[in-house]
């Protein structure tokens, strides 16, 4: 049994997907399933934190003692996580945001018409939340942590992609066809600000989830 050496810590976790509505039945969404958001939520309440989890249509079961805010778009993840991470200790984002949302909703149903032409469907950009959290720091000594799925130079772009984001570490997964997505299991890369490089091996989403808090916790003391 691990010592609770999150106990007295808010963290907070996004898990997940977000949908963008075309309309009241249509939306933009992904293939996030939100169990390693979900495993992270259940890791940090066993090892003693209060844990916020904003989980974005994820349809699984609260985790025990865990305070989940459900959301549906990024605009009401955003909204939630700044709210939570007022006073967290460490912000987790492990939900698939939508990078782009419909730039209009139909409050009806949007209609097919005989010989006409589909119409483009005009997108506006979304807030990048993980980069606003973590130049916000809404609490100093905070620890901000990002997720990134590439497909290729996997590396090489989760640098870059740690630089961009200004987070304190960056959870680098390679996806591909049954990786990541969906699956119980995972592999990943976990980079540094500090430049450290911490390799999880292929396995369950618990252990990466361990693997998370443990770089987290250390980053608190
Ligand atoms: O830029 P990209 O989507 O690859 O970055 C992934 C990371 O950024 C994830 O941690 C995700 O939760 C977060 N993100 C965000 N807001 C967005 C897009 C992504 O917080 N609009």
């Amino acid at each position: 049994v691990r010592e609770p050496d999150l106990a007295g810590r808010h963290v907070v976790v996004s898990a997940g997907g977000t949908r963008e509505p075309l309309d009241p039945v249509r939306f933009l969404g992904n293939r996030s399933s939100g169990k390693q958001g979900y495993a992270l939520a259940r890791t940090a309440a066993a090892r003693g934190a209060r844990v916020t989890l904003v989980a974005a249509n994820a349809s699984m079961p609260d985790p025990a003692g865990v305070d989940v805010v459900p959301v549906g778009t990024a605009v009401e993840l955003r909204e939630a996580m700044l709210r939570a991470a007022a006073d967290a200790d460490a912000v987790v984002m492990a939900a698939a945001v939508a990078d782009f949302r419909p730039a209009t909703y139909a409050t009806g149903k949007i209609k097919k018409k005989d010989d006409q032409e589909p119409a483009p469907i005009a997108l506006v950009r979304n807030p990048d939340i993980l980069a606003e959290i973590s130049a916000t720091r809404a609490r100093s000594g905070q620890v901000v942590v990002g997720f990134a799925a590439e497909t290729d130079d996997v590396l090489a772009n989760g640098r870059a992609k740690l630089k961009r984001k200004g987070c304190d570490l960056l959870v680098v997964n390679e996806v591909g066809e049954r990786k990541t997505f969906g699956s119980e299991e995972n592999e990943a890369v976990v980079l540094g600000a500090d430049d450290s490089e911490t390799p999880v091996a292929h396995g369950p989403k618990e252990a990466l989830a361990e693997t998370v808090w443990d770089l987290v916790a250390r980053r608190l003391e």
